[in-house]
């Protein structure tokens, strides 16, 4: 099914549909409309299968096993090294360190770069749209090492405000780290300049990557960030499996970031030594089914083709825009399509978004309401909570549609009493 997909100039989502058999469920008595992908997507048949196989034929544990099936197990399982590396730009299956979670991802950063390389007195920046997960890291490592965190900020469009990137990045500065796409506002953020920046002035930069690599193509070579970090579960793949990107002698140089079994050379009684990198990050048995499903998932977008994604999700977005304008909803972020990604958040009629999540969901609607781990941002918006729709490649005209509907209901209900 999703061979046939290839290189098509119409993205079929109602046969993609069919491939997900979650979306077949009836949700207080109606269809579901699942328009919370941000926060995880749903699982295609064929990566379902992958883990079931796997538990039924080839089940062991890898990288010391001299058998048969832990030799296939570790085969599989170092080939999703090689699928991530091509899927991403990266110029070698070393570059990837498998993680649990985007979060997991940059806290490896924040342990085994930042407490090597942050002391006092050093900067670290940041913009006002990140996640919890690309603040909270480094508030802890600042706290330790007496660095100061510094933010650039959002102008009123919800893009980056970059007037005073040459004072924000200075020579104090030793990381930047910043969200790809933000998981509020939609925002695509330009990378060029600030790594540019960032570069000139000796310090590394991080992309939080959890909400763009599901969405669009990535090239890391193109982008010459030095980290990048995302999740399998916002992209088809299995919960429990994330992925940190690192340039080659980076990941080098850092020291472990758990210890334990499989990254170790050589363990003596006082002292070890480490294997080199990306098994030196990968301390312990690994999320080894997880994994090779997560391999599974990203054939699956290969086949649809990255780009076809893209233009699907700007189509779908374009509607959701206009028909959510046109019932007065406040939608946040960029409106330029090509500056922005399927994430819209909203506020309408003043209704609260917890209200309005819970209205939506006795039409088996599915979306997020609250401050999507951006608590700083919500200050910045001035608001306590959004309402979150957010699409993928299933999403269809019909759920928008669907949405709209309900929103109107729940509008007439919530103001009318009726
Ligand atoms: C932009 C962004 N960063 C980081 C995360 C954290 O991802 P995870 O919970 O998979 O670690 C999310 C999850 O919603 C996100 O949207």
């Amino acid at each position: 099914m999703a061979n046939l997909q290839r290189n098509t100039p119409t993205f079929d989502s109602a046969k993609i549909r069919n491939d997900f058999p979650i979306l077949k469920r009836i949700i207080n008595g109606k269809p579901l409309v699942y328009l919370d992908n941000a926060a995880t997507s749903q699982k295609p048949q064929a990566v379902i299968d992958t883990l079931t196989t796997y538990y039924e034929t080839t089940n062991a544990n890898i990288h010391r096993g001299i058998y048969k099936i832990s030799e296939e197990a570790t085969a599989a399982y170092e080939e999703v090294r090689s699928i991530v590396a091509n899927f991403i730009g990266a110029k070698e299956p070393e570059n990837i360190i498998f993680t649990r979670n985007t979060t997991e991802s940059i806290n490896l950063i924040a342990y085994a770069w930042g407490r090597e390389n942050i002391e006092t007195g050093d900067e670290i920046l940041l913009t006002e749209m990140e996640h919890h997960s690309n603040i909270v890291p480094w508030q802890i490592l600042a706290e330790e090492r007496q660095a100061t965190i510094k933010y650039i900020p959002i102008n009123e469009d919800g893009e980056l405000d970059l007037s005073d990137l040459n004072t924000l990045i200075n020579k104090k500065t030793r990381l930047v780290s910043f969200v790809h796409m933000s998981n509020v506002l939609g925002t695509i953020n330009s990378t060029e300049e600030i790594i540019e920046r960032a570069h000139q002035a000796g310090a590394i930069v991080v992309l939080d990557a959890a909400q763009s690599v599901p969405h669009m193509p990535i090239n890391v070579t193109n982008l010459d960030c030095d980290f990048l970090a995302f999740s399998s579960h916002k992209m088809l793949g299995p919960t429990g499996i994330g992925v940190l990107y690192g340039k080659t002698a980076t990941l080098q140089e850092m020291s472990p970031f758990l210890g334990g079994g499989e990254m170790i050379d050589e363990v003596h009684l006082q002292a070890s030594t480490y294997k080199k990198a990306p098994w030196r990050y990968e301390a312990g048995t690994p999320n080894i089914a997880d994994t090779i499903a997560f391999g599974t998932a990203i054939q699956y977008l290969e086949n649809l083709g990255m780009d076809n994604v893209r233009a699907h999700e700007k189509e779908l977005t374009t509607y959701a825009l206009d028909s959510l304008t046109k019932i007065g909803a406040r939608v946040f972020g960029p409106t330029n399509i090509e500056e922005r990604g399927g994430v819209l958040s909203f506020w309408y009629q003043d209704i609260h978004p917890h209200d309005l999540a819970t209205a939506l969901d006795t039409d088996g609607i599915a979306v997020r309401a609250g401050h999507h781990c951006a608590q700083p941002l919500m200050n910045v918006l001035k608001v306590p909570a959004t309402t979150r729709a957010s699409l993928y490649i299933y999403t269809t005209k019909q759920d928008i549609d669907m949405l709209i509907t309900s929103l109107m209901k729940a509008g007439k209900f919530f103001n009318n009493g009726t």
